[in-house]
């Protein structure tokens, strides 16, 4: 494919399989178009590990963050439950906003926690919010810590961050879908994958290893949820689809 921005003409033209097409730069379509594009280079250059939050790193990509705060916000979860931990940013990112909500608790789950990642988490102003789990997060006695330390009727709140393989989505979403609250989500994060065969630092079998198609697989086979993006609390544009890492994560139970 190949893409000319014209700044003179205010154009975007993308030509693809010997097919033309010319569109105003200045338009939803051109931004989408762009942003898509912008996703896979900034995924290559690595731009989600540049950001932390209360001093530890978090790998996420900003609009992904600040759409869960909204989520978050808006469900006010009693609990929320996080596979795949890593430096532990995103697990304060939603300990303060339970802080500041005055409600709710983190419980984050990874195989395996560096002893300098959890030392930090755990010296964290934040930790007592937060309960950590060493363990594959689909291993059986993770998954029953994991349930007995939801007391029954609480709200909650599933983001899956840890192993993005589609069989290991699909697995996680098995095991924790009985935990979902009705109106809540179950987040199959990471999908952009699906977007990453042809980009350098991308693998080969992406197109079809992601969680996107654990989610697909997912819904088709779990009727009481449905994927959908939730809705935007502030749109004083034309725009209506997320810029995002987590294309069709988005889980809900009806
Ligand atoms: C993308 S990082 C998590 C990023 C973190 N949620 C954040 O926003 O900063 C993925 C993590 O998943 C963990 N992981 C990989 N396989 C896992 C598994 N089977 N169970 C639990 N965690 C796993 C890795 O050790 C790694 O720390």
């Amino acid at each position: 494919m190949k893409i000319i921005i014209d700044t003179d003409e205010k154009s975007l033209s993308i030509q693809e399989e010997g097919v033309n097409k010319s569109i105003d730069l200045y338009s939803d379509e051109a931004f989408e178009f762009l942003s898509h594009q912008w996703v896979k280079v900034g995924w290559n250059q690595k731009y989600p590990y540049t950001f932390s939050w209360m001093g530890r790193p978090v790998i996420q990509l900003p609009e992904d963050m600040l759409r869960t705060q909204e989520v978050i916000y808006n469900i006010k979860p009693d609990v929320i439950i996080e596979t795949g931990v890593a430096h532990g940013g995103s697990l304060i990112y939603y300990a303060s906003l339970c802080k500041a909500m005055e409600k709710g608790r983190i419980i984050g789950i990874d195989i395996e926690i560096r002893p300098h990642n959890r030392k930090a988490i755990e010296a964290h102003e934040l930790f007592p919010y937060i309960t950590l789990i060493e363990g594959s997060s689909t291993d059986s006695s993770v998954v029953e810590q994991v349930h007995s330390l939801v007391k029954p009727g609480e709200t909650t709140l599933i983001i899956l961050d840890s192993n993005h393989s589609r069989q290991h989505v699909l697995e996680e979403l098995e095991v924790y879908k009985d935990l979902v609250s009705a109106g809540s989500y179950i987040v199959a994060t990471d999908g952009v994958m699906k977007y990453l065969s042809d980009v350098p630092r991308g693998g080969e079998d992406w197109a079809q290893n992601n969680p996107t198609e654990s989610a697909h697989e997912f819904i088709k086979n779990n009727p009481d949820f449905i994927i959908e993006q939730p809705e935007w609390v502030f749109n004083e544009s034309q725009l209506d689809k997320n810029i995002t890492h987590w294309p069709d994560a988005w889980i809900k139970r009806k």
